[in-house]
């Protein structure tokens, strides 16, 4: 069998951060009402999103490149053809395990693409729960309804993915030993590959990186871009000022807060966490360059602290009004 180099580093980057998170999983200390969740458990949601990025580039690789199969070969179910031929690699297996061997094939057989599919689904399935989670659980909140039931799919699909690692990690084991060479095909990623194609490839993958990257790395400006599209056109600096200091409503223990009381009055100083004490890096993009970059970042936390000392989520006036202090600030 013969991986491509961008399948091979893809297939490695991904088998360690799916074997990272099962791991951290097993230690970190989820938050909840009252209690803060721990390093790992940050580590595990900052991990997991860009481990769901690896992931789409690797749905997208595997559409593009058809070797050693096709996409249609991982996804049989709709298929009859493609079922026959599963069923038929089953039979095959069965036999060539009776006579002691496992089969070798040039292509990978139906069966093992199938199964792999289910993983890669499972995975994908995984980030997508894990990102939806993190960016509608609220802290001192216990997720209800819908929220309760993707963190219950989370977990279910966790431990499917425990197994299907195994499973996975073992044939690969199993091929390997009976000679087929399959691990050293799929880890030997520094090997280039035939003819051209390997400087092609990684080409494609650091255009590929660099994309997404760019869409990652964002600015105060575009935050402002997308609050002009949904609706809004000016924005003041004073009433940003304003709502930083504003008191909100009171909080659960009754104690009146406002975005002073964790992140101080000055967003060029470092804040702490009014319940945890955990330190809270400045606030104003001028001394901290990562500050209003990350879209969702920001409005994951918009959402959290607008919500914990205002009662109610910032509307989109609001966070423009604030963006526009913030970035202003020297
Ligand atoms: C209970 C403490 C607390 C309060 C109150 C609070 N924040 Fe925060 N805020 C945090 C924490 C914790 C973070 C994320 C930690 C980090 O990124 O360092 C954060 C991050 C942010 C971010 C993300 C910025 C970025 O680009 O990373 C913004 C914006 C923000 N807060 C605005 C506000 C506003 C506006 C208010 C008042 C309506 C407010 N915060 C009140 C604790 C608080």
């Amino acid at each position: 069998m013969y991986y491509d180099r961008i399948t091979r580093l893809l297939h490695l980057l991904i088998a360690l951060g799916i074997a990272g998170q099962l791991a951290v999983s097993l230690v970190m200390i989820h938050p909840k009402p009252g209690r803060a969740g721990d390093l790992f458990y940050a580590f595990h949601e900052t991990w997991g999103v860009a481990l769901l990025g690896l992931l789409v580039i690797h749905w997208i690789w595997r559409m593009v490149r058809s070797e050693p199969a096709p996409l249609a070969r991982f996804f049989p179910w709709l298929s009859p053809a493609r079922l026959g031929e599963l069923w038929a690699d089953g039979k095959n297996l069965m036999r060539q395990v009776r006579q002691g061997g496992l089969p070798h094939e040039t292509t990978p057989g139906a069966l093992a693409c199938a199964v792999q599919g289910l993983g890669l689904l499972a995975a994908t399935a995984l980030g997508v729960t894990g990102t939806i989670f993190m960016l509608y659980v609220e802290p001192n909140v216990r997720p209800e309804g819908w929220l309760h039931d993707i963190k219950g799919l989370h977990e279910g699909l966790g431990v499917a993915m425990w197994a299907y690692l195994g499973l996975h990690a073992a044939m690969g084991i199993v091929h390997q030993w009976v000679g087929h060479g399959s691990l050293v095909a799929m880890f030997r990623f520094w090997e280039k590959a035939p003819g051209q194609t390997g400087s092609a490839s990684v080409a494609l993958l650091v255009a590929g990186l660099l994309v997404s990257g760019t869409a990652w790395a964002g600015t105060p400006e575009d935050l402002l871009a997308g609050y002009r599209a949904e609706g809004v056109q000016a924005f003041d600096a004073e009433r940003g000022r304003a709502l930083f200091a504003q008191q909100g409503v009171p909080g659960e223990d009754g104690r009146v807060t406002s975005c002073v009381s964790c992140h101080t009055g000055d967003p060029r100083q470092a804040g702490k966490h009014l319940k945890t004490g955990k330190a809270i890096e400045p606030l104003a993009p001028a001394v901290n360059r990562e500050r209003l970059s990350d879209p969702a970042k920001v409005e994951k936390w918009f959402l959290r602290n607008c919500k914990e000392t205002l009662g109610r989520p910032c509307t989109v006036q609001e966070k423009g009004d604030f963006v526009t202090w913030l970035r202003s600030v020297r």
